[in-house]
């Protein structure tokens, strides 16, 4: 079934159209894929790729940053907005030292537990450090899958957060050693491919691989899906 299809033909996608060669990917030091998906939160992927390595090489360990004082990691966050990330950011250090022995735990529900994780960046560092059968679901995700199945109610719904998170889980590839490579590429086709305003399935000269697959697309309507909220 398409379910089953879904990882192999994402990852054969990202193979020839992802992005490559970032300097957080391929990482598989929790500490390093940490930082970096906190830092790609709120901002830009241009942005990151200046401050990400001075970040980096600043705070080169969880223990070096725990130990640093608030006000330096302010500092070297100044620019990157959304202050409140640096303040998690030093919080869940100061706890993987404390109550993980410097170690991040793999378990995304106890990754969860920490400052400023929540549940789909928890999925992103389980699968990208870990090799977890983890999932994610940012924004991106959320209307890759709305669109896949043409999901007709607001994401903001409680009931439809549930059923999105179970399709994610469903859609996992079987083999946990794709889980790098296939949560890169799901993240990529959100935001190169299937993206908000200019899917590439409209007037686009690419081909989506899903165009057959896709429930929005064979009803034409991709551009309507997800759905605003009605106020
Ligand atoms: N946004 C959040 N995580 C990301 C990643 N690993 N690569 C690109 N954009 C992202």
């Amino acid at each position: 079934s398409f379910h089953d299809q879904f990882a192999e033909r994402l990852i054969t996608w990202h193979k020839a159209e992802g992005r490559h060669g970032l300097p957080w990917q391929g990482k598989r030091d929790a500490y390093a894929v940490w930082v970096s998906e906190i830092m790609l939160q709120q901002t830009q992927v241009t942005t990151v790729l200046e401050r990400y390595p001075r970040f980096m090489k600043r705070f080169p360990n969880v223990k070096k940053l725990a130990a640093a004082n608030i006000d330096e990691v302010l500092a070297e966050w100044a620019g990157l907005g959304y202050y409140s990330r640096a303040r998690n950011l030093h919080a869940c250090a100061n706890q993987v030292v404390e109550d993980f022995d410097g170690h991040f735990p793999k378990d995304p529900l106890l990754l969860e537990q920490l400052k400023g994780i929540g549940r789909s960046t928890a999925g992103a560092i389980a699968a990208f450090a870990f090799e977890e059968r983890a999932p994610i679901l940012d924004a991106n995700v959320k209307r890759i899958l709305a669109r896949l199945f043409a999901i007709e109610q607001p994401l903001q719904e409680k009931a439809v957060t549930d059923e999105l998170w179970a399709i994610a889980e469903r859609l996992l590839p079987k083999s946990s050693q794709s889980m790098p490579t296939y949560t890169q590429a799901l993240m990529d086709f959100g935001a190169t491919w299937c993206t908000a305003r200019r899917p590439v399935c409209i007037g686009g000269q690419q081909k989506c691989p899903f165009e057959k697959n896709c429930q929005a697309n064979l009803s034409d309507q991709v551009l309507l899906l997800p759905k605003k909220i009605s106020k």
